[in-house]
């Protein structure tokens, strides 16, 4: 039987070219977007290039936690297991900080909260897999551009869109390790979680962020020596595909290898505090 993919952000860049490979390979992939008629096409798409037809759609704004639990619900009305959830949705915002209709700082909400929750509600799909794999998409921007501030981690006071995010790709990272920990400790050995910076890829991603005009200027530059989408896919192709992955659950992975991850601000018990955040944001219950 085909094992079972969901991707988020399957409609553009990264996401679009690893749901292709994907469904090339024989998988069951399940395309999430947030736009009904965009993904609908992009499902199409898959099905007529792939010649695979176990390409299936869900749609979800992402900014929008009540309509990532209805996604939810749908998947669960539609399948009984999940073998990879990719959590490759994101982006970078704008110089202005903007928040979601539930009060959200957008950057935070798409990056962080939406996985942590997507995650948590499909875990007891996953857990049915024998191999499962979940692949969180994050950036070397935590590397580059992170600075937490643990009493404003939405940055209410001192926003700035780089900054904003890579704390929620760092936070993404503590999240992974974090889940990775709490599955060794309650004896799950059958479902894994990595992180993946994909390098620097010429999709959509700050296209629309106005960043002012001399950072625009230069991501309109560099964008010309950018990787191409499938390149940029190709590690979340690989954490899906290879049997026998080096490292352990919570590893943080570039171009296939091991990588290390920022541990300049990382202390456990922020890593908790990230998490007990996002527990309480999401509303979330065990
Ligand atoms: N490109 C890079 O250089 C780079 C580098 C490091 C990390 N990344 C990460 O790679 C991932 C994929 O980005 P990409 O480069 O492929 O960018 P992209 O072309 O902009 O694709 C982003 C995808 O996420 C979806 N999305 C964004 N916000 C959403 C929301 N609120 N609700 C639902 N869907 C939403 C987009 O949907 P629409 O099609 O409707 O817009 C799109 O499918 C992101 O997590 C990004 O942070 C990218």
């Amino acid at each position: 039987m085909a094992k079972t993919v969901l991707i988020t952000g399957a409609t553009s860049g990264i996401g679009r070219a690893a749901s292709l490979a994907l469904a090339k390979q024989g998988y069951l992939v399940i395309i999430h977007g947030r736009n009904s008629g965009k993904t609908e096409l992009i499902r199409k798409e898959i099905i007529a290039v792939s010649g695979n037809d176990q390409i299936y759609s869900v749609t979800a704004d992402l900014y929008n936690l009540a309509d990532v639990r209805r996604m939810c619900d749908e998947i669960h009305g539609q399948f009984s297991s999940l073998d990879i959830l990719i959590n490759n949705a994101g982006g970078l915002m704008g110089k202005e900080r903007e928040t979601t209709g539930e009060g959200f700082e957008k950057t935070f909400a798409v990056n962080v909260l939406a996985p942590f929750l997507i995650t948590h509600l499909l875990m007891d799909l996953l857990v049915k897999s024998n191999d499962a794999r979940i692949i969180n998409v994050a950036s070397n921007s935590h590397q580059l551009n992170a600075k937490p501030d643990f009493d404003d981690i939405q940055l209410e006071n001192h926003y700035n869109p780089l900054c904003a995010y890579g704390n929620a790709k760092l936070f993404l990272i503590w999240n992974t390790q974090h889940l990775a920990a709490q599955l060794e400790r309650d004896g799950v050995t059958n479902v894994r979680a990595y992180t993946i910076h994909p390098g620097a890829v010429a999709t959509s991603f700050g296209i629309g962020s106005n960043l002012g005009p001399v950072l625009n200027f230069v991501s309109k530059l560099a964008r010309s020596f950018f990787r191409s989408p499938e390149t940029g896919a190709d590690t979340m192709v690989y954490l899906t595909t290879e049997q026998n992955l080096p490292g352990k659950s919570g590893d943080y992975f570039v171009d296939r290898k091991l990588a290390k991850k920022s541990t300049k601000y990382f202390t456990p018990e922020r890593e908790q505090l990230i998490w007990d955040y996002c527990l309480l944001q999401t509303g979330f219950r065990r």
